[in-house]
């Protein structure tokens, strides 16, 4: 359904922006239909940029994203695309006009995309989506955003999503901002979408979190995968030392791990190194060039003892 091939995404760096630091460095996955596949990865490791790559608010600096035989880095028009394909993001008060009421964002929807729908058939739509997760309209509708909750919020965004023929959802840390019953409840509605076909890249930094929700894991460290494959066996079967070290940092469920990222002191790879190298125990000049090997049937790391 969605391809990722060989991207990258440098941004330019440096006092006079001569120098490019790659966010998101040579980056392969695939997504299918009726999957999620969390992106887990520390802070700066490149999931937004993923995020934002596949939603077309930024271009790749090298590679191309495929949705459904589309090369979407080439599109000219993104209208069509964004009925199929859409984020929600943190911050939920952020996708809201706090001077309008939340029904502001489905009006839009509408005008935008199917202006040829009557208002009343059109409030129907609205009416049942919200029921579908879970929210009681007349609670929700007609209320300024600073009057809903953070996890009311962002089921509407989820809601608004539902109005379109979305087949694929960016949900790039949608739950951190909220406690912990809300979480739960979040995941399960994107479960249960999950089964009426729709595919989700899960962005967390948060590893039960991504346990628990998704079908694939992507472990990226630095902009590049480190681990790809199925979550169970990226769990319970995993082979880059990166991915042992995250799960061994993990005391209990729903903690997030401290940034601990070595970049901070100053240091890195060699290029063309495993970015991982400087921390790594077992780096040595073998770690060069190395792409994703086959661990086991979908399971993928890029680690010379592999
Ligand atoms: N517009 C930008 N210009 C320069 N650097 C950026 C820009 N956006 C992100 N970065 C850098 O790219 C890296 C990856 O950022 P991001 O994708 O937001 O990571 P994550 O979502 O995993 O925290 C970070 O080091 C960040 O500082
Ligand atoms: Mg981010």
């Amino acid at each position: 359904m969605l391809k990722a091939t060989n991207l990258s995404k440098a941004y330019s760096v440096g006092s006079l922006g001569r120098e490019k630091f790659y966010a998101v460095d040579n980056v392969n996955f695939e997504i299918q239909e009726r999957e999620i596949v969390s992106l887990i990865g520390e802070s700066g490791s490149g999931k937004t940029t993923i995020g934002k790559l596949i939603l077309r608010l930024t271009k790749p600096t090298s590679g191309k994203i495929v949705f459904n035989d589309l090369d979407i880095t080439m599109l000219k028009s993104l209208k069509e695309y964004y009925k199929h394909v859409q984020g929600i993001f943190q911050d939920p008060f952020s996708s809201y006009n706090p001077i309008f009421k939340v029904d502001r964002v489905f009006d839009m929807v509408r005008e935008e995309f199917y202006p040829s729908e009557s208002v009343n058939s059109w409030k129907e739509k609205v009416t049942g989506v919200i029921e579908s997760i879970g929210l009681n309209p007349k609670e929700v509708l007609g209320k300024f955003p600073h009057q809903l909750s953070g996890g009311q919020l962002q089921r509407l965004l989820i809601a608004r999503a539902l109005l379109m023929e979305t087949k694929f959802l960016v949900a790039d840390e949608i739950i951190s901002m909220l406690d912990a019953s809300t979480r739960i409840d979040i995941l399960n509605i994107l479960v249960k979408l999950k089964e009426r076909g729709l595919s989700v890249l899960f962005i967390t930094h948060d590893l039960s979190l991504g346990y628990y929700i998704s079908d694939k894991t992507v472990i990226l460290y630095r902009g590049s995968i480190m681990e790809y494959g199925d979550t169970e066996k990226i769990f319970n079967n995993s082979a880059h030392p990166y991915t042992k070290m995250l799960l061994n940092s993990i005391p209990s469920l729903h903690q997030k791990w401290s940034n601990t990222d070595a970049s901070l002191s100053g240091r890195s790879a060699p290029v063309g190194y495993c970015k991982f190298y400087d921390r790594c125990p077992l780096g040595d000049e073998r770690c060069k060039n190395i792409e994703l090997r086959k661990v086991e049937e979908n399971h993928f790391a890029a680690c010379k003892n592999v």
